[in-house]
């Protein structure tokens, strides 16, 4: 069975449903780890109450971001993972450790990627006054937010609004998607190829899966 290593630094309800969704057999593979870069992170107790082994690597414990990717890429690698999902993991990830799981690195981020890529999306997008927001499932590269789409979904964004609103109505579609896109990968239909997303050997548009 494939295993995941799952990264973490909140709440962890996008963590939850692919737990869920590896106890009901959808996704065919196994959480072996969840690490978080926050020891108050609410995930690690969704992880252990899965029964999931846990991690917590403190930043301040570290001189550097490359001593503080080092611990992270050998906590990861004692696992020997198939795949590394983020799931709301808030920390810039260094170049060499991106480039030692590049193919096998997913990240969640809540926008239409290539807008708002970074931090405050939905404040963002409601301070701009758009009508629509949503979320991208992508593959990470060096770039910040910029590796190639697999899956987005969108959401509307309503007159009365608040981010809280937002926030929640992308994180309900997120729990749809992110699950969904790890079981393409688990299953093989999915691989990243020259930098680009595939999916059943078809190259992804730019905003990735579309129902032609
Ligand atoms: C999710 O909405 C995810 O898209 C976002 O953090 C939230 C984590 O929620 N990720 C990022 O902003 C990454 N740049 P969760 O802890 O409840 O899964």
């Amino acid at each position: 069975m494939k295993k995941i290593v799952v990264l973490i630094s909140g709440s962890g309800s996008n963590l939850q449903s692919l737990i869920d969704s590896c106890h009901t057999g959808a996704i065919d593979a196994r959480i072996v780890a969840v690490i978080s870069n926050q020891g108050n992170a609410y995930g690690l107790v969704r992880a252990q109450q899965a029964g999931i082994p846990v991690c917590y690597l403190d930043a301040k414990q570290y001189t550097d971001r490359q001593a503080y990717d080092s611990a992270l890429l050998k906590h990861i690698e004692q696992y020997q993972p198939d795949l590394v999902v983020l799931a709301g993991f808030m920390r810039i990830l260094t170049p060499l450790f991106v480039q030692k799981f590049m193919g096998k690195l997913l990240n969640i981020h809540p926008s239409l990627l290539p807008k708002y890529p970074g931090l405050h999306t939905h404040r963002k997008a409601l301070e701009n006054g758009d009508k629509e927001h949503g979320t991208s499932v992508h593959f990470v590269t060096e770039e910040l937010d910029g590796g190639p789409v697999i899956l987005q979904a969108k959401v509307p964004i309503f007159a009365q609004d608040s981010e809280e609103d937002i926030i929640e109505r992308v994180k309900a579609q997120e729990h749809t998607i992110y699950p969904m896109v790890v079981k393409w990968f688990v299953s093989g239909r999915l691989v990243m190829d020259e930098g680009k997303a595939v999916l059943d050997g078809n190259i992804l548009p730019q905003q990735g899966y579309v129902d032609k």
